[in-house]
Formats: C-alpha cells, structure tokens, sequence
C-alpha cells in the first residue's frame, strides 16, 4: 500500500507563558485528506498549538513542518498564503458586515491580482471584484447560508455564525483547514448536520482538516486520527475506537468534569 504523504508535522512544539507549559514537545503528523482530531479537557493546549501553527504566537522550541518544509518564521497572512487557514473558537466575522462582505474580504486576502493593477482602477481589477462576489457567493451556498449573502453577520443566528466563520476560512483557497471547536454551542441536530458538511467541504475542495472539538460525536464520526491533549502534552494518538476506550482519557475527561462542578 502507498503511504500516504504527511501534509503537516509537528515536531516537539514547544511554548512557555511565563512559568507555564502551555504546550510540551507535542509531536503530531498529519497524513494528506485525511481528518484529524485534537481532543483535551480546557487549557490543554488545543488552540495554542494552532496558534503555533498559524503565525499567531511564537513557538519557545520545535518545528512546524509543511510540504516538507519548516514554516517557522513566516508571518500570518504567507501562511494563509501557502494554504493554511483556520476558523477561531470565538467567532470572529466582521459583526457590522454583511456575510458576503465577510468573505469577499477573505478571498482578498490572498490577492488575485496586483496591489499595482488595483491602484491604477484597470479594468481587469473591476472584473476580478466581480468575480470575487461571484466567488463569494458560491461559498456562502456551500456552507448553506446563501439565503445570508446580504445580512449582517450581527444578525444571523448564532449556528449561522459559525458557518459564516468556515466559509471565510475557505475562501482564501486552503489545502490545510484548521477548525477549532466549529461545533461549540451547537445542538445534537447541528452537530450532525455540521458534520455530513466539514465531511463533503473535504471531498469537494481537496481538504486536509483538523479539527479540535468537545462534541465526541462529532470527533469520533469524523476523525480517521485523533491526539489527546492533557496540560500541554501528548496523552495518547491513536484510532477513534482505541481513544473511545482508553481508561486515561477517560480519566483526563472526568478529572476536567469534576473541576468544572
Ligand atoms: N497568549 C497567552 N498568554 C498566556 N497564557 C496563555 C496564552 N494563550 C494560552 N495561554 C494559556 O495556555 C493554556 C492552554 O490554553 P489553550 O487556549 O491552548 O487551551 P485549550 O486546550 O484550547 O482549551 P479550551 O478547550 O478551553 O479552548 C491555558 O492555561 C491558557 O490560559
Ligand atoms: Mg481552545
């Protein structure tokens, strides 16, 4: 059987808050098109490690590998540019926007065209704004919320929201998708629907998806892989069925319950 080639790779990533470990020498790889989990009671280290990955806080040590290659050192917007994007557990769409606007903004962001063109108002640049609308459009409809095209992201139901903030992360054209918590607040029947989505978005644009998430339904329906975090470290990797059974992640998970009662 042909192995599959690794997407992303972490090796003994690595960052200190002061005197805390918020993430210790956690190591992970990711085969391509697959989805894996990153599961955790709180302050595991789940979001910090896509922190680490996206540019958005410094690794103290270890490696970020991509394609094969060290990304450490590039900033936010040439990660976004090389084909990684992310969702954020507090949603963070642009309130006093409409959604199309939101994600127009996004496809931007990787530019279709130059900052030269744009200047000079040529008319391929008005051609490719019509085109970025169009585009725009197509993703709202993917994520089923093109009936919101011209509503404001204040306005749209909180479920609603949260698609808005996926067809955002899309727009700017990844091959690696990070979602963390894209189910946070959601009901059973949302968390179902979500997932037959994220599932179908992976098939249709090519995708590699991580995803960090308190629903096990949701993670153990999709995941072909899963981490488990606990205080900034690797506690266990293996398949759904394996990590589902496993008396210390059970224990991880009831340790976090009891401290939340
Ligand atoms: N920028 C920062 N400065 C200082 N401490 C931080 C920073 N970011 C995260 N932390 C701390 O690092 C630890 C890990 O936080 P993180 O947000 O990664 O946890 P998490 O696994 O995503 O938790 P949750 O499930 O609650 O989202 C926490 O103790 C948090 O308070
Ligand atoms: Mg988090």
């Amino acid at each position: 059987m042909e192995e599959k080639k690794i997407i992303l790779e972490t090796r003994k990533l690595t960052v200190r808050f002061g005197g805390l470990t918020a993430v210790n020498s956690v190591s992970m790889s990711v085969p391509e098109g697959s989805i894996t989990g990153i599961i955790g009671p709180n302050g595991a280290g789940k979001t910090t490690l896509f922190n680490m990955i996206t540019a958005a806080v410094e690794p103290s040590s270890g490696q970020v590998i991509y394609n094969g290659a060290s990304i450490l050192g590039l900033g936010p917007d040439e990660i976004a540019r090389i084909g990684i994007s992310r969702t954020f557990q507090n949603i963070r769409v642009c309130s006093r926007m409409t959604a199309l606007e939101n994600v127009i903004i996004s496809i931007q962001r990787v530019p279709p065209y130059s900052v030269f063109a744009a200047m000079l108002g040529l008319p391929s640049v008005k051609r490719k704004d019509r085109e970025a609308r169009e585009q725009a459009l197509g993703y709202l409809k993917m994520l089923g919320i093109g009936s919101y095209a011209n509503s404001l992201a204040s306005e749209m139901p909180y479920g609603q929201q949260r698609r808005l903030e996926i067809a955002r992360a899309i727009a700017t054209r990844p091959k690696l998708l990070l979602l963390d918590e894209p189910a946070a607040g959601m009901n059973n029947e949302e968390c179902r629907e979500l997932t037959g989505l994220i599932r179908e978005l992976r098939e249709k644009l090519d995708l590699t998806v991580v995803l960090i998430e308190h629903h096990m339904e949701v993670v153990m329906r999709l995941c072909d892989n899963i981490y488990v975090l606990n205080l900034g470290s690797l506690l266990r990797e293996g398949k759904p069925s394996q990590i589902q059974s496993d008396a210390e992640v059970i224990k991880a998970y009831l340790g976090e319950k009891r401290r939340r009662n």
